[in-house]
């Protein structure tokens, strides 16, 4: 049977982004605040729920599932999940969102399981800064994940770089370079008003996908890509090079109107969009009426239709109090 998930404004939703943990080994400046606490367990959702919900996205058209998190392989047994999740039939692609540190002693593993393709996070290539940034790490753990994610071969690596202020936007051409050389994609992001925190004011440290590109081009030959991934990333292909460098502006090129998604946080509440707190609350729903697909269903089905037309994000504003981790990056 051929179903779909259509929402009011024509947009067919074929991805679902599945945020696994809220937990991280990372406390990245911009994403957390430094007195986070996190979900005690009975709040989360367990594996088999997820795969439950999974299933009944698929059978509606979910083409594709990204897990998120928090960092995704900081949840104990994710491997698990990667695989019965890369055995529902239907699912084209099963990717994953993750900041590295632990993928040496995954990727092989992940490989393996099922997994087809890995986004990295990497905003600097300065041990000092990366410490600064993410509070707790070390840049050559990172490092290391990427080197183990490209021996597994997996489809192309794409990193992500959020671009701040006055704290990483001087490293844009060294990150392009970085990516390039080692035959990896590379997409950078702006800051979006997602949550309180302390190290800097939102709004302070944006940076608008235009200026990075400007600069860009005075020292790589890069032409627009037509290729259209379904994500909210517009491509240059980088001339003499298979790599693509992206931009990903939610606050200054709104992608909404081709949004394809929609997030599953790690309560299970069904989030619409990432601007907005309208949501279904899937994990009550099953546990009360454990085995009842087609009740999900219809909740799923009730929720994709009230999906908002597109975000307001104000750069100087923080509405959305919840934060990324929690939210499925
Ligand atoms: P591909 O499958 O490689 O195209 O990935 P993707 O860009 O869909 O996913 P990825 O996890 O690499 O997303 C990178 C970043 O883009 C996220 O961390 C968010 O900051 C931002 N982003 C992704 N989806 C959305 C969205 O629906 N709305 C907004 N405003 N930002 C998004
Ligand atoms: N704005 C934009 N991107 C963010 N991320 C985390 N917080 C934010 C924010 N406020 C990104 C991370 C990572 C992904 C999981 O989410 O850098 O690439
Ligand atoms: Fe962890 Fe990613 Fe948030 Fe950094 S941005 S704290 S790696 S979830």
């Amino acid at each position: 049977d051929l179903e779909q998930l259509i929402d009011p404004f024509q947009r067919e939703i074929t991805y679902l982004r599945l945020s696994v943990t809220d937990r991280c080994n990372l406390r990245c400046t911009y994403c957390m605040a430094d007195d986070m606490t996190f979900l005690p367990k009975q709040q989360v959702l367990d594996f088999d729920e997820m795969e439950a919900i999974a299933a009944v996205f698929v059978k509606l058209g979910i083409r594709k599932i990204r897990l998120t998190g928090g960092e995704p392989l900081a949840r104990n047994g994710i491997v698990g999940l990667v695989e019965s999740l890369s055995a529902l039939e239907g699912l084209d692609e099963l990717v994953m969102t993750t900041n590295g540190i632990l993928l040496p002693r995954y990727a092989r593993a992940l490989k393996d399981a099922g997994m087809g393709r890995v986004n990295i996070s990497l905003d600097t290539l300065d041990p000092e800064r990366y410490r600064a940034m993410t509070r707790v790490g070390e840049l050559q753990d990172a490092l290391a994940g990427i080197s183990a994610a490209q021996r597994e071969n997996f489809g192309r690596i794409k990193l992500n770089t959020v671009v701040l202020a006055g704290v990483n936007d001087d490293e844009t051409l060294d990150l392009a370079r970085f990516a390039v050389d080692n035959g990896m994609d590379l997409s950078f992001i702006e800051e979006m008003p997602l949550g309180w925190i302390s190290s800097h004011e939102r709004g302070q440290t944006q940076v608008a996908s235009e200026r990075i590109r400007e600069e860009l081009h005075h020292h790589f030959d890069m032409v627009p890509s037509d290729e259209n991934t379904g994500g909210p990333s517009r491509y240059l292909r980088v001339k003499g090079s298979g790599s693509k460098i992206g931009f990903i502006s939610p606050m200054t090129d709104n992608f909404c109107s081709s949004c394809n998604r929609v997030r599953l946080t790690v309560e299970g509440r069904l989030l619409l969009c990432l601007g907005n707190e309208d949501s279904a609350n899937l994990r009550d729903l099953i546990r009360r009426h454990p085995g009842d697909s087609e009740r999900l269903r219809r909740v799923i089905e009730g929720a994709i239709a009230r999906k908002p037309e597109r975000h307001y994000f104000d750069p100087d504003h923080v509405d959305i109090v919840r934060f990324m981790n929690a939210t499925g990056g």
